[in-house]
């Protein structure tokens, strides 16, 4: 911890590129929403993280008091005071040295934040030379001393040639925002009050200004949903090499997708084409190509090929084959190998699920559970209506309807239709030709 760091992260702003209802602050990469990860990194550094709100910001407050506890909000006055500068308004830091980010800046990392620390210059900020700077804002810079940053939209010809962009992340004084945020103007082409602007008042004064290079990987805004696949492309890229180097063995990894909630332990086997999702924790398992799991532990266990664990379900040395869906359910030493609906279910050690099993757990209103013991042999296309407990030590025929009910220890529950044979049926029905 720097504790003489506070850290901004600006999140109040529409978003109004990402064309979408929700804040773009809120809008997710790999499970998270993009400012979660800037305030994790923030958070790995400093114990004064302060997230300017406005828009939507009650939903913003929420989503991030799920993940984080002693966040400062601020809230932006942004209908009288919009822009980046407006939203550094009422921030009141802690600490001396006041580093501003950007709220849409997932890919930051606390090796980046860490470099503005190292520079004495009253003021840090972050540049990126782009082939291509659309979009930005282009700082101005000579003799390797910045004179200003002109927006996009402000620019004129000459400057928009300018590929030296603004990162959008300072390190500033704290009497530097004291002096000069106070001071800024709306007389631009958006109507706003630019947190940039404080660069030029500066530089007039003879305040210390000093360029730092940063990569694009980065410090990459996310404005538009092209921006958001891109960043996570990137996030993704990270995750999994994380766990690679954690032990996991990933086949074709470019095709698989993990959430930044997964977990993983032990030696793990992830097959191409799984989509690993929420709060998961895979121990010691292998899972086959095609699977999807949600919220779910899987351990000791094989899953899938094209299997779907659905939320709260919780394996432990179970196989889970071909199209089997499991659904809040709890599978202790269980062989469920083909095209089953496990839902609210409890099935013990040495039990075997046959193909086409069904648990009936829904009537319409509620959910209701289906509990099997220890060695129970399921036939094939059995429906366990639930609400049911099977006792250890059973066998239920093929295709049988398990009805609502408690069924006890060494029986064999079969409920069957007869068989009726019509002879000469065929050649009635489709005639001799056939
Ligand atoms: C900003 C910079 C630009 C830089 C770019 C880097 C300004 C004026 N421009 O432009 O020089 O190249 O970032 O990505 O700062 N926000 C608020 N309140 C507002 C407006 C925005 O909190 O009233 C927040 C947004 O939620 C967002 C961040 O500030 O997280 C940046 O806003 P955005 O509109 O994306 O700024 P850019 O136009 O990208
Ligand atoms: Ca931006």
């Amino acid at each position: 911890m720097v504790n003489s760091l506070s850290i901004v992260i600006l999140a109040a702003g529409k978003g109004s590129r990402m064309k979408s209802p929700k804040a773009k602050v809120l809008h997710e990469i790999c499970g998270r929403e993009m400012l979660y990860y800037s305030i994790k990194a923030a958070r790995e550094i400093t114990d004064d993280v302060i997230v300017v709100v406005a828009h939507q910001k009650d939903a913003v407050i929420a989503a991030m008091e799920k993940h984080f506890t002693d966040l400062t909000f601020i809230t932006q006055d942004a209908d009288n005071f919009p822009g980046t500068g407006g939203a550094m308004m009422g921030v009141k830091p802690k600490y001396d040295n006041v580093l501003v980010l950007n709220g849409d800046m997932p890919l930051i990392e606390r090796s980046s934040i860490e470099k503005f620390l190292a520079n004495p210059a009253d003021i840090v900020m972050s540049v990126i030379p782009l082939d291509n700077p659309s979009g930005y804002g282009r700082v101005v810079i000579e003799n390797n001393s910045v004179l200003r940053i002109v927006e996009e939209k402000d620019a004129s010809a000459d400057e928009k040639a300018i590929n030296t962009v603004n990162a959008g992340v300072y390190a500033f004084k704290h009497h530097v925002l004291q002096t000069y945020i106070p001071r800024l103007s709306n007389a631009n082409a958006q109507g706003e009050y630019y947190l940039t602007d404080v660069i030029e008042m500066a530089r007039n004064d003879g305040l210390s200004i000093s360029p730092l290079y940063v990569e694009e990987v980065e410090f990459k805004g996310v404005n538009s949903k092209n921006d958001l696949a891109g960043a996570e492309m990137i996030m993704m890229d990270r995750i999994r090499r994380f766990w690679m180097d954690a032990g996991v063995i990933m086949q074709l990894p470019e095709t698989i997708y993990i959430e930044e909630g997964v977990k993983f332990e032990g030696e793990c086997i992830v097959e191409n084409g799984a989509r690993l999702c929420g709060n998961t924790l895979i121990a010691n398992s292998h899972i086959k190509a095609h699977s999807i799991i949600e919220d779910s532990t899987v351990r000791n266990s094989d899953v899938g090929p094209l299997a779907h664990l659905r939320p709260l379900s919780v394996l432990e040395g179970t196989h889970i084959g071909n199209f089997v869906e499991v659904k809040k359910s709890t599978l202790t030493g269980v062989k469920a190998g083909h095209l089953s609906y496990l839902g609210d279910a409890t099935i013990d050690t040495g039990s075997n699920i046959g193909a086409g099993t069904i648990t009936c757990n829904y009537d319409g209103v509620k959910k209701y559970q289906t509990i099997i013991g220890k060695n129970v042999f399921v036939g094939s296309d059995t429906q366990l209506v639930a609400p049911v407990e099977i006792a250890d030590n059973v066998m239920i025929a093929a295709g049988t309807t398990v009805t609502a009910g408690k069924y006890e220890s060494d029986i064999l529950i079969l409920s069957r239709t007869p068989i009726r044979k019509v002879a000469g049926f065929f050649t009635k029905f489709f005639g001799k030709g056939k």
